[in-house]
């Protein structure tokens, strides 16, 4: 599939048939996840891949699946065959940026609260978009479902440093009742996308 078409065709989905996915294209959607960019390469993201029906049902629970169905959506997260659960470690890039070519070992050890942006979270996204997009691009669907991040750590038995940050349900997509975010509608590409400054972006420059 053309790059362009997994763009366009990728959409938060809430409706999965059950069938199970051969563990080989699962392999291939956590091998395109892998390739995510990372800061200093410190590569502090994971995943856990879950297709055990049980925790399925128990991650399904916290990550508010009953909300859902009470509004008329799918057991959406239940019913997936697969759930995708992307998580990332502060600590690896803070020891990361420890190291000698990113800090001069003089200024002491750095932490948390140096980072204006704290990068892990950054590249996690990286991570998720992978999943999302390579998903598509088996064929398959994905969507994403944030919850109680304390509880899913301690249900797949994840080190303290390393936060969840959702669960994405995989599998193949059913016809399914949209989210009312969606009447939201996209902002104008001129709005998102500003041209050589904040303010200059009504005014396109010419291509020369
Ligand atoms: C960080 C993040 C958190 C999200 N959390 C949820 C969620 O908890 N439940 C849900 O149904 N959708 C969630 N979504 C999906 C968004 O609602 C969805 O991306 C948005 O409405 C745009 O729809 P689209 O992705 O299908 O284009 C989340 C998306 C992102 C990026």
């Amino acid at each position: 599939m053309e790059f362009k078409e997994a763009v366009q065709r990728r959409r938060m989905v809430r409706h999965f048939a059950p069938d199970a996915i051969d563990r080989a294209v699962l392999e291939r959607i956590a091998a395109a996840a892998q390739r995510a960019p990372s800061a200093g390469f410190s590569q502090g993201q994971r995943l856990v891949i879950v297709t055990d029906a049980a925790r399925r049902r128990r991650l399904a629970e916290l990550a508010g699946e009953a909300f859902y169905t009470g509004q008329g959506f799918d057991p959406w997260l239940s019913e997936a065959p697969v759930l995708f659960v992307p998580a990332v470690s502060a600590k690896v890039y803070i020891d990361r940026y420890n190291e000698p070519d990113k800090r001069d070992p003089r200024a002491g050890p750095g932490s948390e609260d140096e980072w204006g942006v704290p990068y892990w979270w950054m590249d996690i996204g990286c991570t998720v978009m992978l999943i999302l997009l390579a998903a598509v691009d088996e064929g398959l669907a994905a969507g994403f479902a944030g919850g109680d991040f304390d509880a899913i750590r301690s249900e797949l038995g994840m080190p303290d440093d390393y936060t969840p940050v959702g669960v994405i349900p995989v599998g193949r997509p059913l016809s399914d009742k949209k989210s009312p975010s969606l009447r939201r509608g996209w902002r104008s590409s001129d709005e998102f996308a500003r041209w050589e400054t904040w303010q200059a972006h009504r005014g396109r420059l010419p291509v020369s």
